[in-house]
């Protein structure tokens, strides 16, 4: 049995839709009908037509496609795929920090749970961020949960005063800034594009910083021959396929997400066939989490 032409096969029997993020491995993205970052992805989930939505990703993500499309059977293939991140900050954790500056605004990371959602006034994508944030009358804003996310946008908007809390990928994390010296002088051509999830010191020793989507768009558009990719490895496979006069290299060898890589073709299948791993939402934390991810949409 050729398992891409099942998968298809199904699809079509389910009218079903397959959402895949840039980190997936190459046998989930060949399958996928939209491949991008966090943004992208969710504004496909919240417009999209069909009856059920397959996402190739993170728990958060298929729980994000879930809230902004509450009638469609949305599916995750892998239900252990989860995000370090996102676990994190806790409700009760995000409770007593509001409590810490009553009225302060909270702008939450896309890479958190429906319940921490449903507790913050607005969401935002690694691509949005800094718009959302400037955007918001406040001066004082609260932060949650990537604290190198949003010393990144603090950079970039230095008038407002964000209060963070300490959360981090644990994969972008292993990124130091001696790795970046050391491509530096390997590669001293190189254009070096980093995700914000990376340290502060890393993220300074950029030529560009952005989502999985920007850094893929960048280095499209870019006269350069050679790139090093501070970001996941899955970015990798779009790249290479639509740019294979240039050169790719990943900044750092720990740059592979094991929650991303849990997702197989075969995973794909089988959610197809059995209607695994169906996600559901609360209605009442669905509807205060769908406000949250519909200012931004509107916003950004
Ligand atoms: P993007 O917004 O670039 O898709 O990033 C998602 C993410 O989880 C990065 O680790």
């Amino acid at each position: 049995m050729d398992l891409q032409t099942e998968v298809r096969r199904l699809k079509k029997e389910r009218n079903a839709v397959i959402l895949a993020h840039n980190y997936q491995l190459e046998e989930v993205q060949q399958v996928a009908d939209y491949v991008g970052d966090s943004f992208y992805l969710s504004k496909i989930a919240a417009n999209t037509k069909e009856d059920v939505i397959v996402f190739c990703g993170v728990r958060f993500m298929a729980e994000t496609a879930k809230i902004l499309s509450p009638r469609k059977t949305v599916l995750l293939p892998e239900s252990g795929a989860g995000c370090p991140l996102a676990d994190m900050i806790t409700v009760e954790g995000l409770r007593e920090m509001k409590a810490r500056y009553p009225g302060v605004p909270v702008v939450c990371y896309i890479n958190s749970s429906a319940e921490v959602k449903a507790e913050c006034d607005i969401c935002c994508t690694s691509s949005n961020a800094v718009k959302i944030v400037r955007s918001l009358p406040e001066r004082r804003i609260l932060f949650v949960p990537d604290e190198n996310l949003g010393q990144y946008v603090a950079q970039k908007v230095p008038d407002k005063e964000l209060i963070l809390w300490q959360g981090h990928c644990r994969t972008h994390a292993k990124v130091k800034p001696a790795d970046v010296e050391s491509v530096r002088a390997r590669y001293p051509e190189a254009k070096i594009l980093i995700h914000p999830e990376c340290e502060p010191a890393v993220v300074a020793m950029a030529d560009f910083a952005g989502s999985t989507s920007e850094i893929i768009n960048y280095a499209k558009q870019s006269t350069a021959k050679v790139f090093i990719i501070g970001t996941e490895a899955g970015v990798l496979h779009n790249l290479n396929d639509s740019c294979p006069e240039k050169q790719f290299y990943l900044l750092h060898p720990g740059l592979i997400c094991p929650n991303m890589k849990m997702t197989r073709l075969n995973s794909v299948y089988q959610a197809l066939l059995t209607s695994r791993h169906e996600i559901e939402v609360p209605a009442e934390l669905a509807y205060r989490a769908q406000s949250m991810l519909n200012k931004m949409l509107e916003l950004a």
